[in-house]
């Protein structure tokens, strides 16, 4: 490899969210972030920016979002066009203020990225969940689907949003084209727009990611797409996402009610021009690294604790895993933080049951140190 995966820095002296809630002692594979170093290319840029000591208001220059627009290409062979772009400070608060482009509820699964969940929620919107189907596919290992039934059985005559999550956090989907497919023929027969939030679109291992609109003529009319490279390079921190909106009156719509959500700042627009422009290499190298450490804990869990169940995580670096067969199912984050020292997020965040999440976008020897506290333990 030629990049640097393995070297640990004291997390905690930057506040990072993930070390500061973990006692000291504890290893934590909490909130989606990564413990790696960002990308050199990004760790440059954003250095030439402080290096210019001028901090005052900026227009960003073409490049913030040609890279972009060069990124979509060379990725999924789209051209997409300038306009359709409209830059802001977060997917979250995006989450928030899209749910406004219409005046009914929001439908979405569950579980789900919590904050998915809320933002909606906290701006006003009535939130419709619709659980998730999950299925064994074989012993120890299962899969969840989207549950069409439910989700006609569920929806209101006043509901004018779904809210998708691809990759899905927390169940590691990478939804195919065929279950795009049918969202969107889902969405079209009762008039909704999709608010697809695909953060997690890089992060994949043997399955293709696909931008929400490209999936039909549908789509393309009434999609919100929102996406960040700050999992993938490992600079959440830093803000900075785009809404990308083909339709000119949806993206009219949203912008008329984003305006409170500002825009990625100085350091953002350096940070996202460098990642999306010059870290294909590292990217590559990363998935790699990240792959490896996917097929270890999914190996080891088959191996040291054959009763758990887990999801095959296709996309994202989160893993789905119910050890309620060791411990007490329903509060299993607790009890791993009591007794085996380790800390991941546990269903609640997510409304889901029975399962925590585990952040394995961390170096190996820690997924190893993990899993040996918790054999112990059990
Ligand atoms: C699905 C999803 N969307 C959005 C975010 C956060 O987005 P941002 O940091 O751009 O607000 C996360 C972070 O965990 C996430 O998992």
């Amino acid at each position: 490899m030629n990049y640097d995966f393995e070297t640990k820095i004291d997390r905690r002296l930057s506040g990072s969210v993930k070390y500061t809630r973990a006692p000291e002692g504890t290893l934590a594979f909490t909130i989606a972030d990564s413990d790696f170093l960002t990308a050199p290319a990004i760790q440059r840029a954003l250095e030439e920016r402080l290096a210019c000591r001028d901090y005052g208001y900026m227009i960003p220059r073409a490049e913030f979002t040609e890279s972009f627009i060069g990124w979509f290409d060379r990725t999924y062979q789209f051209e997409l066009k300038k306009e359709w772009l409209l830059p802001v400070s977060g997917v979250v608060p995006a989450l928030a203020v899209a749910g406004h482009v219409k005046s009914g509820s929001v439908i979405m699964n569950i579980p789900n990225y919590g904050m998915l969940l809320s933002a909606p929620k906290r701006a006003g919107k009535e939130v419709i969940e619709v659980p998730l189907k999950c299925r064994i596919t074989e012993p120890g290992t299962e899969r969840w689907e989207i549950d069409f039934n439910r989700l006609e059985e569920a929806i209101t005559p006043d509901t004018e949003l779904f809210y998708l999550c691809n990759p899905h956090n927390p169940v590691g989907r990478v939804y195919s084209l065929e279950e795009l497919q049918s969202i969107s023929s889902f969405a079209r027969r009762h008039h909704l727009i999709v608010v697809s939030d695909e953060i997690h679109c890089e992060i994949l291992y043997d399955h293709r990611h696909i931008p929400f609109f490209t999936v039909d003529e549908y789509a393309m009319e009434h999609t919100i797409l929102l996406t960040a490279p700050g999992k993938t390079f490992s600079i959440p921190g830093i803000g900075g996402a785009f809404a990308v909106i083909p339709n000119k009156e949806l993206r009219e719509r949203f912008q008329a009610v984003s305006y409170a959500v500002g825009r990625p700042n100085l350091f953002g627009v350096a940070a996202l021009t460098a990642a999306y422009r010059d870290c294909d290499d590292w990217k590559r190298e990363l998935l790699e690294y990240l792959r490896g450490n996917r097929d270890y804990l999914e190996t080891e869990i088959r191996k040291r604790f054959p009763k758990a169940v887990q999801t095959h995580v296709e996309g994202t670096y989160l893993a789905w895993i119910d050890l309620g067969a060791y411990i007490n199912r329903e509060e299993q984050e607790k009890w791993l933080a009591d007794h085996a020292k380790v800390m991941f997020n546990g269903a609640e965040f997510f409304h889901g049951t029975g399962h925590i999440r585990w952040n394995f976008a961390t170096q190996r020897e820690n997924i190893q140190k993990a899993l040996e506290r918790m054999e112990k333990a059990f």
